[in-house]
């Protein structure tokens, strides 16, 4: 399992001032961007034009996650405008295997996503081929929803598939994660953890990057 990182999303940030916004939250190990396209989820966002800006104004990594239609089509542009994990949703992606190659070989961490309702056992197999694995622990489009306990089963499935082949595939968990909630995600065997609402709505987002990681490391501990 890999150390605890964490991954603030942008969602819930002043999307008029975004890199003063990523400029609050030094202490972040990547910078979590979710790509929606009103079609795959019913929100919309931005595209690879303003995730290339961003990308050129921190240099916390970029982890890109495309809440898109055609995924084949569009996942490969996002290594290009300079985010260094891309994830795409396996419900949206016709050849998971073959876009994750083509992730890779552009130079990006390829990773891929479930939706809180897509099992995890028909895909045991690709777990080498990903760099990270995404459970959504809400259902995607929006920031700020609550945390489902019933993903967490899942999370104990897959970190057992992960053992079991010996990969160095990490583990996101994404949508409500919260001081309340990281380490029920940690225990079951999370060890990258996406948290939007929190970090952006506290006084001190730097401070709750802080706190989110040391109440992870607690409970994997
Ligand atoms: C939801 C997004 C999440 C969202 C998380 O579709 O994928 O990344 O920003 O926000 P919180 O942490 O508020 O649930
Ligand atoms: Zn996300």
């Amino acid at each position: 399992m890999g150390h605890v990182q964490i991954t603030p999303s942008i969602l819930n940030a002043d999307f008029a001032a975004l890199g003063a916004e990523v400029a609050r939250i030094p202490s972040a190990d990547w910078i979590h961007v979710d790509v929606m396209d009103n079609h795959f989820v019913p929100n919309l966002t931005f595209g690879p034009t303003m995730v290339e800006a961003l990308a050129r104004s921190t240099d916390i990594p970029l982890d890109a996650h495309l809440m898109i239609a055609d995924a084949d089509r569009h996942a490969p542009t996002y290594v290009e405008a300079g985010c260094a994990s891309v994830t795409f949703h396996v419900e949206a992606a016709a050849a998971p295997v073959r876009l994750a190659r083509e992730i890779r070989a552009a130079g990006g961490r390829a990773s891929m996503a479930l939706k809180p309702a897509t099992p995890v056992e028909p895909y045991e197999d690709l777990l080498p081929e990903l760099d990270m694995l995404l459970l959504m622990t809400v259902e995607p489009g929006f920031g700020g929803q609550k945390f489902l306990d019933l993903v967490l089963p899942k999370i104990r499935r897959a970190r057992a598939l992960m053992d079991k082949h010996g990969v160095e595939t990490w583990l996101q968990v994404d949508g409500g994660v919260s001081l309340e909630t990281i380490e029920r995600c940690a225990e079951a065997g999370a060890d990258t953890f996406v948290a939007g609402s929190a970090v952006f709505s506290a006084d001190d987002p730097d401070a709750m990057v802080t706190a989110l990681r040391a109440k992870a490391d607690a409970a994997r501990a």
